[in-house]
């Protein structure tokens, strides 16, 4: 496993200026419950071998029916149960494993549908291997647990869970049972992120220091989704809820390229602001009757969320949320070191000295075409070896494939998934503490040490191929 450029002690050693702070800030971390008996930290675990996966679905919605396409495409894949309240989600999903190997492959699937408690009666009667969770958000962590409490691994959509309470509860249960609960980052696939993630861990950009990340992207219209469907159940959400609500795709990304969590630093503390809620009710007027139930709700949650996280070796992350206002699709993904910087929405790369044949200083980025062959040279091994097949898979350009191919090939050979429990608790936990913040003014918020400690031992994620 290649170790990053960046080890604690040199990054303290090399910033004596900032450790003074770091201390402040690593002090502040919140309380944390004692650990129950017989659980284990489970930060590089690595169950045993599983040789043919059997995965049950739950939610086969917009996401899960993807999930179901991808996985029963993969090798060492059974598909042995699908849920979910609608009868023609369920059928479509049993018709994309259907198509695969001529039919032969996933020939005894079980399918669930009509009662809300359904999924609970498939655990039990079917003891799948590995559970994926793709229902509207309220639902992730009470399905998380109780897929582990009936002996299957847990493959959750982001966010993890709702509250920290929720994600102590996760991570409680994985620790007991010893099964995987994995959310599910596919942004960590992208072919940009994991070469971002490469070039960090050469030191190409020096020691880490700043970054940025976001999920902006207008989707006002899942508002037309009124009885089922995304809108009909998140618009509820932007209007109750005022925070950073959707923080995942962008932070996990980050929060790997900083080992946050893993050996090197961890989450420290937050503080939160949310701009004025304008654009859902304005939406809402818009384009719905007055009498409409988009026009009943009172819009308090801010049309565009900025958090900022101090980590405990003193380091910043922004994180921004944005799902109504008019703009092009953004995640930023900016990563700033002391040799130079990366970014994204274009991929963009400037380093000190310059891109070799390309810039001649970091005054300017190089992007476009001309970056292409720097690219291609540095890409991660896994999008090297794979990133062919990925793109021709899909789901957003690949990264989906990717995610779903590890999820299966760390279950089959018996080792540690990329994103261990604790991550999906800390990149999640932004939505409680920046609603926390943001009621109280700005105030900083101490993140939860989901790991109680440990992570100063946790290997940072290897240069997997
Ligand atoms: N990672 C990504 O790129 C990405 C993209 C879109 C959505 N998501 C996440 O995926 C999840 C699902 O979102 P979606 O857009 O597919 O929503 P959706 O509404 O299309 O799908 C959710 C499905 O869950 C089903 N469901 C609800 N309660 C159930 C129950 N008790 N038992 C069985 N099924 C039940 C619903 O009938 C629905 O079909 C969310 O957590 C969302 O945040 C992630």
């Amino acid at each position: 496993m290649n170790t990053p450029d960046v080890s604690r002690r040199n990054f303290l050693k090399n910033s004596s200026g900032l450790a003074a702070g770091l201390m402040a800030a690593g002090s502040s971390l919140a309380a944390m419950p004692a650990r129950p008996e017989g659980a284990q930290y489970r930060g590089d675990y690595a169950a045993p071998k599983i040789d043919t996966v059997r995965v049950a679905m739950i939610g086969v919605g917009a996401r899960g029916s993807g999930h179901t396409r991808r996985l029963a495409n993969i090798e060492g894949t059974e598909i042995v149960a699908i849920s979910d309240l609608y009868e023609d989600y369920v059928q479509r999903a049993k018709g994309y494993c259907d198509e695969v190997g001529k039919g032969e492959r996933h020939t005894n699937v079980k399918l669930y549908h009509g009662e809300a408690h359904l999924w609970k009666k498939m655990l039990r009667e079917v003891r799948p291997d590995m559970v994926i969770i793709a229902t509207p958000w309220k639902d992730h962590a009470p399905m998380a647990i109780e897929a582990m409490e009936q002996g299957a691994h847990a493959f959750v959509e982001v966010p993890l869970g709702l509250t920290n309470q929720e994600l102590w509860d996760i991570v409680d249960t994985s620790e007991k049972t010893g099964k995987h609960c994995m959310m599910m980052e596919n942004v960590n696939y992208g072919r940009t992120e994991l070469l971002y993630l490469n070039l960090c861990r050469k030191g190409m950009i020096g020691d880490l220091l700043h970054a940025e990340a976001a999920y902006i992207h207008e989707l006002r219209f899942q508002m037309e989704e009124q009885d089922r469907g995304t809108g009909s159940w998140r618009t509820p959400h932007y209007a109750h809820r005022n925070g950073n609500l959707y923080p995942t795709h962008g932070l996990g990304p980050v929060a790997q390229y900083m080992n946050l969590g893993r050996g090197d630093d961890n989450f420290g503390t937050l503080v939160s602001y949310s701009s004025p809620a304008m654009g859902r009710a304005l939406y809402a007027e818009k384009n719905y009757a007055a009498d409409h139930k988009w026009n009943q709700l009172d819009y308090r949650g801010g049309d565009i969320n900025t958090s900022i996280i101090k980590t405990t070796m003193g380091r910043t992350v922004m994180v921004q949320w944005d799902e109504t206002s008019p703009r092009p699709y953004d995640r930023l993904n900016l990563i700033q070191g002391t040799k130079g910087a990366m970014a994204s929405f274009p991929t963009r790369i400037a380093l000190e000295g310059g891109v070799p044949g390309i810039t001649e200083n970091h005054h300017k980025w190089a992007q476009g075409d001309a970056l292409e062959a720097f690219m291609a040279e540095h890409d991660h091994p896994l999008y090297k070896r794979m990133g062919e097949l990925a793109t021709r898979m899909g789901g957003h350009g690949g990264m989906d494939f990717l995610m779903a191919y590890r999820m299966v090939d760390c279950l089959r050979n018996g080792e540690p998934l990329d994103q261990n429990v604790y991550e999906g608790a800390f990149w999640s936990a932004v939505s409680e503490l920046s609603e926390t913040s943001v009621a109280q003014g700005g105030a900083p918020q101490a993140f939860p040490d989901f790991t109680r400690g440990n992570w100063k031992t946790t290997q940072p994620l290897g240069i997997v191929s």
